[in-house]
């Protein structure tokens, strides 16, 4: 059965598939109206959204097929303490497909392993957030007209944005991408993106504080707002919740046909007076969001019967040690073994990818 939980979960050719069937029902949307017919999606929010959900839920009402599902985790099961595990086996009685977001990393990895109908990572944590990846991906194949040869600068949050990590790792598989990673020394990208993604594929990047220096060689510029939810206490939060505020003056010398992304909510990363700039795509990136999603439905439906022989690569070890992430799914959920996967020379905790040094 196919799940998404993460972006590599597809391959190139999957992906860009994907895009050509959403553009092929943003032409003939009624061509598509009955494909769903008497096939139920579950969506599962244990955390807020606006855009993912509703995508989710008029994405399979316009295939013809219809929505259940819960927006909060206080409105389910969750708050008397049932685990991941069993709400998806639950579900799984109800539904064909479930959408799932969960504040903890690894928990759609932990829900696809227990579920009987196939899981879309709808973000988990810091982690992940496949969907808007492909939302993005569509977004600059439409409005770019290609994946490859683009400087992408990626500004704000780039330590905790799910969706940043996921788009470097999808925009590296094309052809003579570069970034421009612009965030304060709190925020900077990972070292495991550069690591295992960026410097493993001999990408360029240069990573910057200031959001002008290098506007004017930017095709893409992908704003992130700073999200509280992720900080340990306010007060770290407050140091750089005001970052970086894109305004018509910090646009001055950027290219013509710049393409302007944030896969929103915002708060005042972009100034509202932005949005009159044709350049400005991020509403109708919410747009693309829906249309992708809806070829998604599609091929995990079709190919939910396939069986999927996942070749192990990697070496896996149950330890003692829990993992040291406090927004991993292990941290929750006790009686979820404590997995490590060898690769690239470190141990990572399966769910949430944190390396473990005292295993190392
Ligand atoms: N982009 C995105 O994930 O938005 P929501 O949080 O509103 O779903």
């Amino acid at each position: 059965m196919r799940n998404l939980i993460d972006i590599l979960d597809l391959s190139v050719e999957e992906i860009d598939e994907l895009i050509k069937v959403a553009k092929s029902i943003m032409k003939s949307p009624l061509d598509y109206s009955k494909v769903c017919n008497h096939k139920k999606l579950a969506t599962l929010f244990f955390e807020p959204s606006t855009r993912t959900r509703l995508s989710f839920e008029s994405a399979m009402i316009e295939l013809g097929g219809s929505v259940i599902g819960f927006s909060s985790a206080n409105s389910s099961s969750t708050a008397k303490g049932e685990s991941v595990a069993d709400t998806v086996r639950t579900v799984g009685c109800y539904s064909d497909i479930i959408a799932m977001r969960h504040p903890k990393d690894g928990a759609a990895l932990v829900a696809s392993e227990k579920s009987p109908i196939p899981i879309i990572n709808a973000g988990d944590g810091g982690h992940h957030h496949p969907t808007q990846t492909l939302t993005d991906l569509l977004t600059i194949s439409a409005e770019k007209e290609r994946l490859d040869n683009l400087t992408i600068g990626m500004c704000g949050d780039l330590k905790f944005g799910r969706t940043v990590h996921s788009l470097i790792a999808a925009m590296s598989r094309y052809k003579n991408n570069k970034f421009i990673l612009i965030s304060p020394e709190g925020l900077k990208i990972p070292e495991y993106i550069k690591k295992d993604i960026l410097e493993k594929n001999n990408i360029e990047y240069i990573e910057t504080a200031d959001i002008e220096e290098y506007m004017d060689k930017l095709d893409i510029i992908y704003m992130t707002r700073v999200q509280r939810e992720r900080f340990d206490s306010e007060d770290e939060y407050n140091k750089v919740k005001d970052c970086y505020v894109l305004k018509n003056k910090t646009l001055e010398k950027s290219k013509k046909d710049l393409c302007i992304m944030h896969p929103l909510p915002r708060v005042n990363e972009i100034s509202v007076e932005v949005d009159e700039d044709p350049r400005a795509a991020y509403f109708r990136q919410v747009k693309y969001g829906k249309y992708i999603r809806m070829a998604l439905i599609m091929k995990l439906l079709e190919e939910k019967d396939t069986i999927i022989n996942k070749t192990k690569t990697n070496e896996e070890i149950v330890s003692d040690l829990k993992c040291k992430n406090p927004r991993c799914i292990t941290s929750i959920e006790q009686e979820l073994p404590n997995i490590y996967v060898y690769t690239n020379k470190v141990y990572r905790c399966k769910y949430c990818e944190t390396i473990n040094e005292l295993l190392t």
